[in-house]
């Protein structure tokens, strides 16, 4: 028996990382659920930003910003970093992260956060209070402690800090239960 909930922007689990960008001397840092792969030719990711926020104006006016994974036990920094607003605060020192520069764009890396993504702004929609931006993906970083030893990203060493909508908590990945693109072949099989 299901039971309907009404509207609710409700997706499980989300992802919760820390989209940093840069402009002039000024630098913004903030925490951004709402993400995920908005293509794969050319790689690019799609979030959405409320239009208030100010790391958005830096994101306008460079056409650049970084996506950070954090890992489980950066919890405090990640909630800091999503209550508050960054004019003219430095929330990279005040949560005791380190900005580290970049390969390609001018937004820092957060040394902190071992997976990192530079992006080149390639569109910016308008969606009611939001801004669904759009950014190729132009280089990718992984720290080399979270690598096996193909070069593949493990995500047990990863340890990614998940967010729960609704119930606004935070939360570790559980564990593998199958390999995909492997466990559904008897299925088809079967067709
Ligand atoms: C867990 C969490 C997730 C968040 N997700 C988003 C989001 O997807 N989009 C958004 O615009 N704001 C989101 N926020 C709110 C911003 O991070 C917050 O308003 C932040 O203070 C904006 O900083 P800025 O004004 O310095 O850019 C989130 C906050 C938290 C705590």
């Amino acid at each position: 028996m299901k039971r309907q909930l009404s509207v609710k922007p409700l997706l499980f689990p989300m992802p919760t990382p820390l989209i940093a960008a840069a402009h002039g001397d000024e630098r913004g840092l903030f925490t951004v659920a709402w993400i995920g792969m908005a293509s794969g030719t050319p790689p690019t990711i799609g979030m959405a930003v409320r239009s208030s926020r100010n790391t958005l104006r830096l994101i306008q006016a460079s056409g650049e910003f970084t996506v950070n994974i954090p890992r489980v036990g950066m919890e405090a920094e990640v909630d800091f970093c999503g209550i508050v607003s960054g004019e003219g605060v430095d929330k990279f020192a005040a949560a005791g992260l380190t900005p580290v520069p970049a390969s390609v764009v001018s937004a820092p890396l957060v040394e902190e956060c071992p997976f990192n993504i530079e992006c080149r702004v390639v569109g910016i929609h308008e969606m009611g209070e939001y801004r669904l931006v759009l950014g190729e993906i132009v280089e990718t970083h992984a720290d080399e402690s979270v690598l096996t030893a193909s070069g593949k990203v493990d995500i047990g060493l990863l340890d990614p800090l998940m967010y729960v909508p609704g119930m606004q908590e935070y939360w570790a990945v559980g564990r593998k239960v199958a390999d995909a693109y492997t466990v559904g072949m008897p299925i088809k099989e079967r067709m």
